[in-house]
């Protein structure tokens, strides 16, 4: 029930911080530390290599899942489109994992994949939000998302739950492997829900935002670099699905190669610069914008914000910065489909769960 909220989006946005402190609760063991079933420790043991599938806001949840597994626990990941996949299937290494990430469990495109793989018995993971969906109970293993249900077109609490889960399940498995972290997840988690809460509760600040930049433009940019990369996919997905506006996320260095041709006076240019190493980088990309007219909303990370930053987002751990740089995306989408008059839990020609392929 969506209660007093006027849409099913803004109450699943405000859920977020509780969804973060139930993962990090449902993941803890008696000791406090996070663990996972054993068989699919097991199962990740045994691989050589991840494959990722997923469709939509779980593919984008996906890249930011591969950062975590290559960089934490040092094992390949590929991450795959599940309607690509199952037709053009890449050659595969001699021990892979396939790992669903599906909020529904119900998606025709990776069920198909799932099938597919099944019968070439390999072994396969499940992480969805909803026990007892169909890849679900069709896979080997699952991991549950724990988000609740949720019923808005546009996924925000299921996507911070999937990147939560991948994030606990790629440091239980490096520390298996007898890998030391360089930070306490438990702890940065709860800084991350903290930072969360912070968020949601500057709804005015992003409403004037979406007001200023996008009540009437045609299209929009998001662009940024590494993990900030696929967070602008996803800002951009969840602009375009619940506002029709034209959204494109870039990798700030490659909108030069072509897409910067489309940059006129007044094209809103939403740059994310949650990571240190890249963050010059990022406003480089952004002066070149402007040079070109592009009205510019800089949305920085606490600690390397500069004057003229059009949303500072609280401090965390540079890993988890996609679970509150996404935030302000999606209530800037949010607002921006509610100034234009748009059906922000029914979009237009979209399903909750799409089980066609
Ligand atoms: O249920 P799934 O996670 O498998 O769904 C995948 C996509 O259809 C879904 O994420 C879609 O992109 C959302 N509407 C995005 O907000």
């Amino acid at each position: 029930e969506k209660g007093t909220y006027p849409h099913y989006m803004l109450k699943e946005i405000d859920e977020q911080p509780a969804v973060l402190r139930k993962i990090i609760q449902a993941y803890q063991n008696e000791q406090g530390e996070l663990t996972i079933d054993s068989a699919i420790l097991d199962a990740l043991k045994e691989a050589d290599r991840l494959y990722i599938i997923a469709a939509g806001t779980s593919y984008h949840a996906g890249l930011i899942g591969k950062e975590y597994f290559e960089k934490i626990a040092g094992i390949p990941v590929e991450v795959h489109i599940s309607s690509e996949f199952g037709y053009n299937m890449p050659l595969l290494s001699k021990k892979p994992l396939f790992i669903f990430i599906t909020q529904s469990g119900e998606t025709a495109d990776s069920r198909q994949v799932l099938v597919k793989i099944k019968e070439k018995g390999y072994p396969t993971l499940t992480v969805t939000n909803v026990p007892g969906s169909t890849l679900s109970r069709e896979a080997d293993h699952t991991l549950l998302l724990h988000a609740g249900p949720e019923i808005a077109v546009a996924s925000t609490k299921a996507y911070v739950a999937q990147v939560a889960v991948l994030m606990v399940t790629a440091s239980v498995f490096a520390k298996s492997q007898g890998k030391e972290l360089d930070f306490d997840v438990v702890k940065e988690l709860g800084i991350v829900a903290n930072a969360v809460q912070a968020i949601v509760d500057t709804k005015e600040e992003l409403e004037e935002i979406a007001a200023e930049y996008l009540s009437t433009t045609r299209n929009a940019f998001f662009i940024g670099r590494n993990v900030d990369f696929y967070v602008s996919l996803e800002g951009a997905l969840k602009l375009k699905e619940i506002s029709y506006i034209q959204a494109e996320g870039f990798a700030g260095g490659e909108l030069k190669h072509g897409t910067i041709a489309l940059i006129e006076d007044g094209t809103p240019v939403i740059a994310l610069a949650t990571q240190k190493a890249v963050s010059l980088n990022v406003r480089g990309n952004v002066k070149e914008v402007v040079a070109r007219g592009a009205n510019p909303c800089i949305i920085a990370m606490e600690g390397h914000e500069e004057e003229g930053d059009r949303f500072v987002l609280p401090k965390v751990h540079e890993f988890l910065a996609p679970l509150v740089a996404v935030i302000p995306l999606q209530l800037i989408s949010y607002y921006a489909a509610l100034h234009r008059d748009c059906d922000v839990d029914k979009p237009r020609n979209l399903a909750k769960s799409v089980t066609v392929e």
